[in-house]
């Protein structure tokens, strides 16, 4: 390991590293991944121990602070994220102009972006306190435009946070409810979105958060960092995997046609792949995968769903984890495989699944930022190229060319 910053100028050295596979843009105390045994810790704390023992809010707490919060610290954090859930009023004009059927991912992204005219009074983002304002802020805020872009492209009513619920409980609320029926919220379904939200939270220098840092290394406000944040997690290769892993297993349609799947993803020349299949980092079992996993099961069972889907997945997972091409290639089910499987058995709608990854994301997205502004001496992201183009050459008039 090299650390080129270290070298003298003088010495000249330059690497190409397309896609960064082999280039750490920064040092983090945030988030631990070792790729080829199948671990992750945050802030040193095995994922397996904070899904069975934790909560969303305290997880947010953990990577924001660095330590899990004693009672009075998560109950004063409780408290200040339940007093920020509300969306400004004004906010509401931006979704009455978004056509009725765009993506809640496109809304989310604009939305988040207008915060920064909404509280540019607490926007120094040298000041550790407006740093944390801004925190607090965006975890209480995401729920509740989450579920306003869900409400908008069904032509309902936006609700109101109700802020003697907790996070998740919350969110579903305002997702959910309809004035004339009390809404009863499954504690299953709750507990299981708690779950997912403790997984997605935080996974060090992904596409999205390397986003969020870059931009936020330009001195650029939490909302507008956040926000490209929200867009680069959008893509189908990163977060935008869960919304395509359920419209494939829609399209395999049966246990059946898993086979003829498997072998158009090992075919070069067909552009399709095994959404939820492979990562970057992991070349081994994505530790969060066994767990949704298990929970998919768990849920369904619980929830009294039979959903013909799963099948289709555990088929596809055994004939991939049998097949030489993703053996050699360790390619193995990530995160997002079996998490659309939950969100589609606890009613959430296909398009809103990368919107639930951002409402998670945003406490590891928001730790990572404010860990940049508490590092002394970093610098601007300014990546460089290998130029590929012509040689210096005249200007031609548009007559002799
Ligand atoms: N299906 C079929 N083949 C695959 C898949 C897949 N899902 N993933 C990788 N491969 C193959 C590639 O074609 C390549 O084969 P080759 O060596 O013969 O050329 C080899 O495996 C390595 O793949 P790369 O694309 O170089 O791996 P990279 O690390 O750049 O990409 C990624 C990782 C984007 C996750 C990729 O595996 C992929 O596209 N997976 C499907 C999308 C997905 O599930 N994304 C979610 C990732 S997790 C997250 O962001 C939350």
């Amino acid at each position: 390991c090299v650390d080129i910053a270290a070298l003298p100028k003088e010495s000249g050295c330059f690497t190409f590293d397309p896609g960064f596979g082999a280039t750490a843009s920064t040092k983090s105390a945030i988030t631990y991944i070792d790729g080829d045994a199948g671990v992750l810790l945050y802030r040193g704390y095995p994922i397996e121990q904070l899904a069975e023992k934790s909560s969303f809010l305290e997880v947010a707490y953990l990577l924001l602070n660095g330590e899990l919060p004693s009672k009075e610290e998560f109950a004063g954090f409780e408290h200040a994220v339940s007093h920020h859930t509300m969306m400004h009023e004004s906010l509401k004009h931006f979704f009455r102009g978004f056509h009725h059927d765009a993506h809640p991912m496109a809304m989310l992204a604009a939305s988040v972006a207008s915060l920064s005219a909404f509280y540019h009074d607490n926007l120094d983002v040298d000041d550790p306190a407006d740093r944390k304002m801004a925190a607090i802020r965006l975890i209480a805020k995401m729920p509740t435009i989450a579920a306003a872009c869900y409400r908008y492209s069904i032509g309902w009513p936006f609700s109101y946070p109700r802020n003697n619920l907790e996070y998740v409980e919350r969110f579903l609320h305002m997702m959910f409810e309809v004035p004339s029926e009390p809404l009863q919220l499954n504690p299953v379904a709750a507990k299981a979105l708690d779950l997912l939200f403790i997984l997605h939270a935080d996974h060090e220098q992904n596409a999205s958060t390397s986003t969020v840092r870059l931009v936020g290394s330009t001195g650029a406000n939490p909302y507008a960092s956040v926000a490209a944040g929200i867009t680069a997690l959008w893509g189908p290769a990163h977060g935008g995997a869960n919304e395509a892993v359920l419209k494939m297993l829609e399209e395999i349609g049966s246990p059946d046609n898993v086979e003829s799947a498997v072998r158009r993803a090992k075919d070069k020349n067909d552009n399709f792949r095994l959404m939820g299949f492979g990562h970057r980092v992991y070349k081994n079992f994505d530790p969060r995968a066994k767990i949704i996993r298990e929970m998919c099961h768990k849920v369904l069972a619980e929830l009294g769903v039979n959903d013909p889907l799963l099948e289709v997945a555990m088929k596809l997972e055994e004939a991939a984890l049998k097949d030489e091409y993703f053996v050699e290639r360790k390619l193995y089910p990530n995160v997002d495989f079996y998490s659309g499987i939950i969100y589609k058995a606890l009613r959430i709608p296909t398009e809103m699944f990368t919107v639930m990854f951002a409402i998670a994301r945003t406490a590891g997205w928001i730790a990572h930022w404010i860990e940049q502004h508490e590092t002394p001496g970093a610098r601007i992201g300014r990546p460089r190229q290998l130029y590929t183009g012509s040689g210096v050459r005249d200007y031609v008039p548009v007559d002799k060319r």
